[in-house]
């Protein structure tokens, strides 16, 4: 089939969010104005960058009472944001914290969420998330819509600071059947990514890339994977 405009599939659900799959949660962790904290799950979620590492999330409005999300709001109103990872056991607190809850109300509370300090930015990280990075936002974007009153909002992040959870790590590298992240299928559907598999690159040799890529940016640039 060919489908032009998502909206007319002429199938029992949209398909459009089951195609470009399995999208990894960036848990959204901010702080407003008056420094209430905010915690929402976001699957139009990416890393786009690696000097620096930068990632997106694109909080779409408004919310069902009116307004953009708290996370745009926040994110305009202080420059900075935490993504959280989310891994297996956190599936539950990282739905209970989708709830459209006022702007007052903590979501890290509403889910029984222990709150960790961040180093270099404000907002507060999950204490139980296995990976979180700090953010500073670097552009804030708004898309063209086809369905006003949607606002389609993109906000564009630099991370500078990783946190790691130490029982990921083997022998110097995550290892992605301790981390176990979520990721998001269409419909309501869920997945845990929980095994991986090697594939040489035709026309790239890990220990090149590396050495080139520390050549050209001699500081902490050793190891880096190809993109
Ligand atoms: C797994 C999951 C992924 C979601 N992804 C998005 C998304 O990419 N963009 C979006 O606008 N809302 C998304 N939502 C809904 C938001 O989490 C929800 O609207 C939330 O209440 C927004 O909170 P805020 O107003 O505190 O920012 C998602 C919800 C879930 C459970």
């Amino acid at each position: 089939m060919f489908i032009e405009d998502p909206r007319e599939h002429g199938l029992r659900f949209n398909p459009w969010k089951a195609l470009v799959v399995p999208r990894p949660i960036g848990w959204i962790s901010t702080l407003s104005a008056d420094g209430i904290a905010n915690l929402a799950p976001f699957s139009y979620f990416n890393a786009v960058a690696d000097f620096p590492p930068m990632v997106m999330f694109a909080p779409i409005g408004p919310r069902p009472e009116g307004g953009q999300k708290d996370s745009w709001c926040n994110v305009l109103a202080t420059q900075e944001f935490v993504v959280n990872l989310v891994s297996e056991p956190l599936a539950h607190p990282m739905n209970l914290s989708s709830e459209h809850l006022p702007p007052d109300a903590d979501e890290f509370d509403h889910a029984g969420l222990e709150k960790a300090p961040c180093i270099k930015v404000r907002p507060p990280r999950v204490a139980r998330a296995p990976v979180s990075l700090e953010c500073r936002l670097v552009q804030a974007l708004v898309l063209p819509t086809d369905a006003p009153p949607i606002q389609n909002n993109l906000v564009i992040g630099q991370v500078v600071g990783i946190h790691i959870a130490d029982e990921l790590l083997v022998d110097g590298q995550v290892a992605i059947d301790r981390y176990r992240p979520l990721a998001r299928l269409g419909y309501f559907d869920f997945t845990v990514i929980e095994r991986g598999f090697p594939l040489a690159r035709p026309d790239l040799n890990p220990t090149e890339v590396a050495a080139e890529l520390s050549a050209l940016l001699p500081r902490g640039a050793a190891g880096a994977g190809p993109t």
